[in-house]
């Protein structure tokens, strides 16, 4: 379905909303997740860790939102890390070039080129301000970092726009204690901050977000001699260089030299399999390799995975080979070391960077699973079992005659194991209903011939079967199905 059926889905069943939305003064760019949106994310990030941190043995950290000024000096970001921005000289509305150039003329300049080519643009298309035809002033660039003071002297300090420089400040620290060993990933989840031009569309532009950043730290030397590549050799990635995405197994990918290296290859292998799992149409994605001037300031080689959905491809994870630019940054600024023994090699170690938009994917995967069911007039969200938000929906048929007591008593066993939701009231179907659309994909009904047999009614989300089973096979059930992959 599209994006606003996912959308009133979101509004309608606790998955997300604006912040602060009953103030008039509540700012663009700022959502919260309800308790479906935070149940679905956190069984998300489960996923990741299974599929992509504890496979690959990498150590996991929690670092601060807020971080100095020198991180961001030596990390370029206060540099470099802007926007191209127009103002119309006559109404003062501010724009960002690039989309606004896009969106009236159709013509792609990307984000990072050179400010006078936006300029020629607008010159040479005539383009005038959307809101009041006014004419532009020329292109400058907004740096988008989050200034904050601290404390009563206000010192300057940035809330984080990417969650990975903790990472590498941290990295000498975290080898020698956790006795490191190359390669090795970093991983971190957390919020970032980017003060945008123009939030939109809910999760897919947010002033505050998540990301879920893995940093694989390695030997420059080493990069085709990867140990686990056997594992993920014969996985197909759908590459775009230039033209249509072509597929290919990552071992053709690296054969080819379309993926630089096995190292590389591996962690987009590994990257396909967990979103795979997710449940998003994998035959939808593909891996762009970017341009000089689309890629990042700090990347050498960058692939975005990318995912249609019905507002267009949406960047969902930036693969970015930083090289030893930022291990470098931080080394010349603090003054501290940053190489480490690699065997008898004494290495400054590169990055490879696996940086995934939280938010975005979860956007995605609701996207791709809400389906209209037509025949049988509802709304269905088929997720994968173990994301669904609610595991099982536990129903009295009514409340009298004891049935209440029994279905609470089934509730009472069941809630530690799963996500079960309780509900007693309302019309049977409607219940059903309500159910299929934050994707449970089990219910059971407690009726009167449970306080008989023992037995109750289990209802299948997607293929809407009932049967009856012993409430003692709920574990086989129900319990066993929802277990990860
Ligand atoms: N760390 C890469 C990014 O935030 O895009």
């Amino acid at each position: 379905m599209d994006y606003e059926a996912v959308m009133k889905l979101a509004l309608e069943r606790g998955f997300y909303f604006p912040s602060c939305e009953i103030y008039a003064d509540a700012q663009a760019g700022f959502w919260e997740y309800g308790p479906s949106g935070v149940s679905l994310k956190n069984k998300f990030l489960e996923l990741w860790r299974r599929e992509l941190i504890r496979r690959d043995g990498m150590l996991e950290i929690d670092g601060s939102q807020i971080m100095s000024k020198s991180v961001f000096e030596a990390s370029g970001h206060l540099g470099n890390f802007a926007d191209p921005i127009i103002k119309c000289i006559k109404c003062n509305a501010t724009f960002r070039a690039d989309r606004t150039i896009a969106e009236l003329t159709q013509i792609e300049i990307p984000e990072s080129a050179d400010l006078e080519e936006f300029d020629n643009v607008i010159s040479q298309n005539n383009i005038k301000c959307p809101k009041c035809k006014g004419d532009f002033d020329k292109t400058k660039n907004f740096n988008m970092m989050f200034k904050v003071g601290i404390g009563p002297e206000e010192e300057e300090a940035y809330l984080r726009p990417e969650t990975c420089q903790s990472i590498f400040v941290d990295f000498p620290r975290l080898y020698k204690t956790m006795r490191g060993k190359l390669p090795i990933g970093i991983a971190q989840v957390g919020k970032s901050f980017r003060n945008e031009i123009a939030p939109r569309q809910s999760l897919l532009r947010l002033r505050e977000f998540y990301q879920a950043e893995i940093e694989v730290f390695c030997n420059p030397n080493n990069l085709s001699e990867v140990e686990k590549f056997s594992e993920i050799q014969d996985v197909t990635l759908r590459i775009q260089t230039d033209g249509d995405p072509v597929s290919m197994t990552c071992k053709e990918a690296v054969e080819s030299g379309v993926v630089p290296n096995k190292l590389v290859a591996y962690y987009l292998g590994i990257l396909t399999e967990f979103y795979e799992k997710t449940g998003i149409d994998i035959t939808k994605s593909r891996f762009r390799k970017l341009g000089d001037k689309e890629k990042a300031f700090y990347a050498e080689v960058a692939f975005d995975f990318e995912v249609e959905t019905t507002i267009g491809w949406l960047e969902l994870v930036a693969c970015n080979y930083r090289s030893d630019y930022d291990l470098t940054s931080h080394a010349t600024k603090s003054k501290q070391k940053f190489e480490i023994m690699d065997g008898d090699d004494k290495v400054l170690p590169h990055v490879f960077e696996i940086s995934m938009g939280i938010d975005r994917s979860l956007y995605t995967i609701l996207e791709h699973s809400l389906k209209e069911d037509k025949e049988h007039e509802r709304i269905v969200l088929a997720l994968k079992p173990y994301l669904s938000p609610v595991h099982i929906g536990i129903l009295s048929l009514v409340k009298k005659d004891g049935l209440k007591e029994k279905t609470d008593e089934i509730y009472l066993q069941l809630k530690r194991k799963c996500d079960a939701f309780l509900d007693h009231s309302g019309a049977i179907g409607r219940r059903y209903r309500r159910l299929d659309e934050i994707g449970s994909p089990f219910a059971i009904t407690v009726d009167h011939q449970t306080l008989e047999d023992g037995t109750v009614t289990i209802r299948m989300r997607d293929s809407m079967e009932q049967k009856r089973i012993n409430i003692s096979e709920l574990d086989s059930e129900v319990i066993q199905s929802i277990a990860y992959p």
